[in-house]
């Protein structure tokens, strides 16, 4: 099988070149936590923006800040920061028109995005050919959450009464305390049914999705980190959501791509819930730490079985 050089493989390179060699209508999902788009770091910059201010460095980020970049520029924005949003489309319509042959009918792609960049992403996968499901609410515990001071601002240009005049106030955004991820489908040709019947893809395990006895709902909670899960990526995701994910819309056996593998998330997720992954990574530093963090996870759950056993016999 054409896939087999990628299952459950972490493949250091780009997914505009690997996409394509992959089997047409092989795979079951693609759960990926995409670049947003927003400078959080070099790999995060999407567009060709020529505002060098844009992307340095403020002397209110140094070592304090998740983000590696300036979001903002120091002397307001020029005609070609509007291209920004643009670019970003651009450049996710490059591996969603790549990705959609891949899947199967009826297959879901969860996409995690930003909330003032994911709408740009679900159009490019909408112009790619797929249906937008829903729009999740990933709800965090805590965030990363600074907001300067503008009377600060304004007593260092010496505008000591204006500064007075606006205690209080801060120049940044309210605290980020939920993410979207959305949710799509490939398109089918007959019922839902009939996708369900051939392609195992399509419906929905309502009961695994339960959270407090109820119906599985878009705003998820309570899937955060787990205590002592390994943190390696500035934008890793907790091995929770993931498995929630492909719990809902997947089952064992079948294949799951992401595209953007960073630390190895979705692989984990994927082997835990014995299910097969196909992962890039274009970072040679993220992929080695991903290769290095699902090996020790798959030795370390097969020293746990093992002794599970030793201790069945024991007791037997
Ligand atoms: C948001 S991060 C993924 C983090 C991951 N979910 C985790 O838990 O560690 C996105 C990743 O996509 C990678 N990336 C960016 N462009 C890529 C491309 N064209 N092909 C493959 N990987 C790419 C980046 O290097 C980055 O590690």
């Amino acid at each position: 099988m054409v896939n087999d050089r990628f299952l459950d493989t972490i493949t250091v390179g780009d997914c505009l070149h690997y996409i394509p060699l992959l089997q047409d209508d092989s795979l079951h999902c693609c759960l990926s936590d995409i670049p947003y788009g927003i400078n959080l770091d070099a790999w995060d910059v999407l567009h060709d923006n020529t505002n060098v201010a844009l992307l340095g460095q403020s002397p209110a980020q140094n070592g304090k800040s998740g983000f590696k970049r300036r979001g903002k520029p120091i002397r307001g924005w020029n005609a070609a920061d509007r291209d920004i949003p643009r670019d970003y489309q651009a450049w996710c319509g490059q591996w969603a028109s790549l990705l959609y042959p891949k899947l199967k009918d009826g297959a879901s792609v969860f996409i995690f995005g930003a909330r003032r960049t994911l709408h740009r992403a679900i159009v490019a996968l909408e112009d790619s050919g797929f249906l937008l499901k829903d729009i999740l609410a990933w709800e965090k515990p805590n965030a990363h959450h600074r907001a300067q001071r503008i009377s600060v601002v304004l007593d260092r240009r010496g505008l000591s009464e204006e500064a007075v005049r606006w205690e209080g106030w801060r120049l940044g955004n309210l605290a980020p305390l939920w993410e979207p991820i959305a949710w799509f489908f490939k398109p089918y040709a007959h019922t839902i049914t009939d996708v369900v019947l051939e392609n195992e893809v399509g419906a929905v395990n309502m009961t695994a999705g339960q959270i407090d006895g109820k119906s599985p709902p878009n705003i998820l909670k309570g899937l955060w980190f787990a205590d002592g899960e390994v943190r390696l990526h500035e934008a890793q995701k907790p091995v929770s959501v993931l498995e929630y994910l492909l719990r809902l819309t997947t089952r064992e056996g079948q294949v799951v791509l992401d595209p953007f593998m960073g630390s190895g998330s979705t692989a984990i997720a994927c082997h835990n819930l014995n299910r097969h992954y196909i992962g890039f990574e274009i970072n040679a530093d993220f992929a080695r730490q991903a290769i290095d963090r699902v090996t020790a996870h798959i030795a370390a759950v097969s020293d746990e079985e093992a002794g599970q056993q030793i201790h069945q016999h024991r007791l037997f």
